[in-house]
């Protein structure tokens, strides 16, 4: 996946609007030492630094991580694979938002989030849980079908876990959980006109990968018509996500 900070902050800020009901959720205390996983363009590392004064951020993305870098020049932010990375100072809490769902595999990741925890460390998570954009990817699946490029399987990209399955893997690898949902957050896109359209150029290029020009205009475009019935609302185009939001810390 290839991210492209400026269309990401000025389509797609909604990302980190919505982190800001899970920093409530974080509570950052000043001198905590805080990681923000999967930081993407650095906004929400940045509120969490202004309250504990030392946060980091981290993301695969050199794209996402300099354009971090330049805008929050004050915050250490980081290219690192959520899968391997490793800090030589263990952190209070491991804060994500709307990350985990692109990484595989989940348990990697949760190794990693255990090793750089102090004892009793927290995590608070959030990301695309069950379900999440069913009618987007239903639609894309079949009209990719339609005009002959047959999708790869959906779990290959993204990883949207039930409940059940979230927490048994963190109980699992040394984590004890407190808190656990999953619930619907329809997401308003910002263009009336194009919204789908962007959502899609901007999170499904990996299914899109490969195909001529013309060819994805028209694939785009028909999922943005056949999805008008379920997804337009009184002018609007939303995307129907879920969540999950997890809070645990280390045991
Ligand atoms: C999400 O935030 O749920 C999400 C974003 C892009 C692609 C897939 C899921």
């Amino acid at each position: 996946m290839k991210w492209q900070a400026t269309l990401y902050k000025d389509k797609h800020n909604f990302v980190y609007d919505y982190g800001t009901g899970l920093l409530e959720l974080l509570r950052p205390k000043p001198g905590e030492h805080i990681l923000d996983l999967g930081c993407g363009t650095g906004h929400l590392t940045k509120t969490i630094h202004e309250q504990c004064g030392n946060a980091v951020g981290i993301d695969s993305s050199a794209a996402m991580i300099q354009s971090a870098k330049e805008s929050f020049p004050g915050i250490a932010f980081y290219v690192q694979d959520a899968t391997k990375f490793q800090f030589n100072t263990p952190f209070d809490a491991i804060f994500s938002n709307a990350a985990l769902h692109w990484i595989h595999p989940p348990e990697k990741v949760i190794r990693r989030m255990h090793n750089n925890l102090v004892n009793g460390g927290r995590i608070i998570l959030e990301f695309g849980g069950k379900g999440n954009i069913a009618s987007i990817t239903n639609q894309l699946t079949t009209t990719l079908n339609d005009y002959g490029y047959p999708p790869k399987p959906l779990k290959e990209v993204w990883y949207f876990p039930s409940i059940s399955e979230y927490t048994t893997l963190l109980e699992s690898n040394g984590f004890e959980v407190s808190m656990a949902q999953l619930f619907d957050r329809p997401t308003e896109l910002a263009s009336e006109t194009s919204g789908i359209l962007d959502w899609l150029t901007m999170f499904a290029n990996d299914f899109l990968v490969g195909i001529p020009k013309e060819q994805v205009t028209a694939i785009t475009t028909t999922v943005q018509q056949k999805l008008k019935p379920q997804l337009f609302r009184e002018g609007k185009w939303y995307a129907d996500y879920r969540r999950i939001r997890i809070i645990a810390r280390k045991i």
